[in-house]
């Protein structure tokens, strides 16, 4: 099986690919380098000892993304290309609208040219805003609180009118938690340029000392601790989780949604202690003032991806810090 993955050379394309490749899958990726590094290539290649074949395209160029159908048959689609920063999505909405809905409708169209029907999409669970109950369950209402989320909203309610308008297709929404950690050889990791906004990527450059302290946004949340809980799951077990909807996208038509978490809550304070211990590092923090537009807490109920795509975290969140301190090691050059 040919997949055609956007975004390949991203944080989480990259580790999907990995997996897709060492499960034998012809991987075919098309990223315009926005946000990643034809670095990450080499490197998918010393891990897994074959070079997936390339386009430096953007998914919007409808020409281009065609040419990708005609070199190759592409048996299903995984879209991770997009914008993905939340405060960015608040200051520059077009930017956000534009780029994210235009390349997955050009993907979309093409794909109905070309009679390509097996989709996966990169969701968030962003797209639950602030839920009423915990755990979330896919069947939620949804609603956003920034551009960013919206857009994921919007593109959801696009493939939903799309899967009744066509019965040919197989659409799997995957709505993901908060995933860290890295590559367990510390090739690939997440590596935002700037400050980082996320957690994660803060707490990593803290305790290499490249960042005095981290800011804890808020110790007032109705959480055992005061502070925001999240789902933390490890990219590999998201990355896997690809390969579970495709199996399942091989013998389905229609549309299905599906959490991508472990369904454990961590609040900042369990991932600041939890990385100083597995680690042996210091990770100096502040209490601030909340970060606006943050919840209390989100974690999902993992059990119908459990059921019905046979898919299950394995990774605790020791190995996500372990994992995240390693990649960052391994990759000084790079931050300095
Ligand atoms: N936090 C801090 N200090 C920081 C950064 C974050 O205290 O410097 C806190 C936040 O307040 C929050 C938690 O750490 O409680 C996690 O924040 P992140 O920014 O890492 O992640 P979010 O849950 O805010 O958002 C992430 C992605 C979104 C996605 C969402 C899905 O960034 O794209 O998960 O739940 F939509």
């Amino acid at each position: 099986m040919r997949i055609l993955v956007t975004g390949g050379l991203g944080f989480i394309g990259s580790h999907t690919c990995v997996e897709l490749l060492n499960e034998n899958y012809e991987v075919v990726i098309a990223d315009n380098l926005s946000n990643s590094s034809i670095d990450v290539l080499d490197k998918i290649e010393k891990i897994t000892s074959k070079r997936p074949k390339f386009y430096e395209i953007d998914v919007c160029d409808k020409e281009k993304v065609s040419k990708i159908f005609n070199e190759n048959e592409i048996d299903a689609v995984i879209h991770f290309a997009g914008y993905k920063a939340v405060g960015e999505s608040v200051t520059e909405p077009l930017k956000y609208y534009r780029n994210n809905l235009d390349s997955t409708l050009t993907l979309l169209e093409v794909m109905k040219k070309e009679k390509c029907h097996n989709f996966i999409f990169s969701s968030s669970a962003t797209v639950y805003g602030s839920p009423k109950e915990l755990p979330i369950k896919e069947n939620f209402p949804l609603s956003t609180t920034n551009p960013y989320g919206t857009t994921k909203l919007m593109i959801e309610q696009i493939l939903a009118d799309l899967s009744k308008a066509d019965k040919d297709l197989s659409i799997i929404v995957l709505r993901y938690f908060n995933p860290i950690g890295a590559h367990k050889s510390g090739l690939l990791g997440e590596n935002p340029s700037g400050i980082p906004n996320n957690l994660m990527p803060y707490i990593v450059r803290v305790a290499d000392k490249k960042l005095p302290f981290l800011n804890v946004f808020g110790n007032d949340y109705d959480t055992p601790d005061g502070t925001g809980v999240r789902d933390y799951i490890h990219v590999v077990d998201l990355a896997r989780g690809h390969l579970k909807a495709l199996e399942k996208g091989a013998n389905f038509k229609g549309i299905e949604y599906y959490n991508l978490g472990t369904g454990i809550g961590y609040s900042v304070l369990d991932l600041v202690k939890t990385f100083e211990k597995v680690n042996n590092v210091k990770v100096p923090y502040k209490i601030v003032d909340r970060r606006p537009g943050d919840i209390d807490a989100c974690y999902a109920d993992p059990t119908k991806a459990y059921k019905e795509l046979g898919f299950k975290a394995i990774y605790g969140i020791d190995d996500m810090c372990i994992d995240s301190y390693n990649f960052i090691i391994k990759n000084k050059e790079s931050h300095k």
